[in-house]
């Protein structure tokens, strides 16, 4: 797999410190509350359980797995639902956890979907953003990294599903993919 990779661009190490610095904030932030923290298969999982584990609350823990239609290189809006949440959220407060937002087409569409089963807030936790890669306004209140529009893999994040379990996030040799 290495010899895929162009570079890393967080190692594990400084993941693991941005990882700290946000479950503490959100541990401080929902203190008393009652919260289900809502990661989206497959690529949050690794953050999803190192975040949990910073979290230092009590806290529930679901998964939903989405996937866009139609080709994935022009985004449709639409999102199809391939598992849905085991926990009723009405009246709770939510955090979404993603590995990455791009054009924020996929995380607008699950704030609305997940909004319209009226919870009691809704927040996003998001390890990496490329903000100049969107199209919709994405409010994230806990965030690890901008980063510049390069094609990552690692700690969760795949091309054509492979390299999601490299430990560090890199830019993924450009022959690899084009
Ligand atoms: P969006 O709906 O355009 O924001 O798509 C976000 C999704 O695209 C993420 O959850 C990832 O699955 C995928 N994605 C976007 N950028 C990358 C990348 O650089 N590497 C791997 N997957 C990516
Ligand atoms: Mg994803």
């Amino acid at each position: 797999m290495k010899n895929d990779i162009e570079r890393i661009l967080y190692s594990e190490e400084e993941i693991r410190g941005k990882i700290k610095e946000l479950g503490s904030r959100i541990a401080k932030d929902y203190a008393g509350k009652d919260v289900i923290f809502i990661g989206i298969l497959k690529g949050s999982v690794m953050f999803m359980s190192d975040l949990l584990k910073e979290v230092n609350i009590p806290c529930r823990m679901d998964f939903m797995a989405v996937s866009s239609y139609g080709n994935s290189a022009v985004t449709s809006g639409v999102v199809r639902i391939l598992k849905d949440l085991d926990f009723e959220i009405r009246d709770k407060d939510i955090i979404i956890v993603e590995d990455i937002i791009d054009s924020g087409v996929t995380l607008q569409y699950l704030i609305k979907y997940l909004k319209a089963r009226k919870p009691r807030s809704v927040e996003i936790a998001c390890l990496l953003n490329k903000p100049e890669r969107r199209k919709v306004e994405i409010p994230v209140k806990y965030l690890g990294y901008d980063v510049p529009d390069y094609f990552l893999v690692g700690y969760g994040l795949d091309y054509a599903e492979k390299y999601r379990n490299l430990p560090y996030i890199a830019v993924l040799k450009e022959e690899i993919y084009k």
